[in-house]
C-alpha cells in the first residue's frame, strides 16, 4: 500500500494511493473547495470512470493498484471538474430515464424533470399506439429516443436548429438502436415539415436571458441556444404555439416543458388563444410548474 496524495491543481500529479476509501476522500476534498454542490456523488462517479469500475466492483474493492494512465485520467477529470466544467461532459454521457446518452458542449445535458414529457406522452398513449411525434429542439435526443425504445410503433421526427446537436442525436439514436424509427430535421421550430403530428413535445431554451448569469457556472459550458429563451424565456414557446399549433392533428396533444414563473402566463395564453381546449400545468418532484399539456385539439 503506498503513501496517500493525490495533488491537485498547479502542484505534480503525483498519485501513489491505493486505498480506496482514502482515494474518493481525497477526490472529495478537492472538489468541494470549488463549491461543487455534489462533491461526494461525483467522487464516487469519477473514481468509477477513472479505475474503469462499476459501482458494485467499486464498493467491493478496498484497495486498488494504479496504473500510470488512470493516475493520469483521474488527474485530468479532477482538474477539469474544479474548473466547474459539468461532469458529464467529462466523462461523455449521462442517463435519461434509465439510459446512457452521449453528451458534449453541442447538446444541453439532459435534466431529470423533463423525464416527466416523457411519462406525460406515456401516460397519453398505450404501447401498441400507432402515433406520429415531434421532439422540437431535440438537443441530444433524450426525449425521442426514450420514446423510441418505449413505443415502438411510433413514428418520431426530431427538430433542432443547431446542426452539432442533430449530429449527437443521431449517435445517441444509433446507440440505442433506433435511428430508423426517426427522422431528423436541421429546422427552425417546426418549418422544415408540412406534417401533421399526434404530439408535439418540446423542451425549448425557456430560461430568462436576465436570470442567465445569476445560475450555475456550469450553465456556460452549455450552448446558449439551448438556453436562452428571452426576455421572459417565453419567446420560442410563443412562436412554437402561435405558428405551429396547426400541425397537431385533431385527437392530439402538445407537451411543453416550461419554467416555474410561466405558469400564469400560459394558462391565459392558453385560455385566449385556445378557449375550447383543455390546458393542465404539472408541477414536478421540487413542487415547481413544470410541465404544460394543451389538447386533445378536436
Ligand atoms: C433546452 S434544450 C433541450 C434539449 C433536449 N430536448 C432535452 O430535453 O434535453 C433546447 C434545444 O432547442 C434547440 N433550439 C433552440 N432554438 C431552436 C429553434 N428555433 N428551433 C429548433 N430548435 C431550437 C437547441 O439547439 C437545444 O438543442
Amino acid at each position: 500500500m503506498g503513501t496517500n496524495s493525490i495533488n491537485g491543481r498547479g502542484k505534480s500529479l503525483v498519485i501513489v494511493l491505493t486505498n480506496v476509501q482514502d482515494l474518493r476522500t481525497n477526490i472529495y476534498k478537492q472538489l468541494l473547495p470549488s463549491g461543487i454542490v455534489e462533491a461526494q456523488i461525483e467522487s464516487e462517479i469519477i473514481l468509477m470512470e477513472a479505475l474503469s469500475l462499476n459501482k458494485t466492483a467499486l464498493y467491493s474493492l478496498s484497495h486498488v493498484d494504479l496504473t500510470r494512465c488512470q493516475e493520469n485520467k483521474l488527474n485530468e477529470i479532477i482538474k477539469r471538474r474544479i474548473q466547474r466544467e459539468p461532469l458529464s461532459y467529462i466523462i461523455g454521457y449521462k442517463e435519461f430515464y434509465g439510459l446512457e446518452f452521449l453528451v458534449d458542449s453541442r447538446v444541453l445535458i439532459p435534466r431529470p424533470e423533463t423525464e416527466l414529457l416523457v411519462e406525460e406522452v406515456l401516460t397519453l398513449s398505450s404501447i401498441n399506439s400507432k402515433c406520429t411525434l415531434a421532439d422540437i429542439g431535440t438537443g441530444s435526443g433524450a426525449i425521442a429516443v426514450t420514446l423510441s425504445t418505449l413505443r415502438p410503433n411510433f413514428i418520431l421526427h426530431a427538430f433542432d436548429i443547431s446542426e452539432g446537436a442533430i449530429t449527437v442525436a443521431k449517435n445517441n439514436a444509433i446507440k440505442h438502436d433506433v435511428i430508423k424509427q426517426i427522422d431528423f430535421y436541421h429546422s427552425n421550430l417546426l418549418e422544415a415539415s408540412t406534417m401533421k403530428f399526434d404530439f408535439l413535445v418540446a423542451n425549448l431554451p425557456y430560461i430568462p436571458t436576465g436570470r442567465l448569469d445569476s445560475l450555475e457556472p456550469e450553465i456556460f459550458w452549455e450552448p446558449h441556444v439551448a438556453l436562452d429563451g428571452g426576455e421572459f424565456g417565453i419567446d420560442l414557446i410563443n412562436e412554437l404555439l402561435i405558428k405551429f399549433s396547426n400541425s397537431i392533428n385533431p385527437q392530439g396533444f402538445i407537451i411543453l416543458e416550461i419554467d416555474h414563473s410561466q405558469q400564469q402566463y400560459l394558462k391565459t395564453f392558453t385560455a385566449r388563444e385556445f378557449p375550447n381546449i383543455n390546458t393542465v400545468i404539472k408541477k414536478d418532484l421540487s413542487g415547481c410548474y413544470r410541465v404544460v399539456t394543451i389538447g386533445p385539439f378536436m
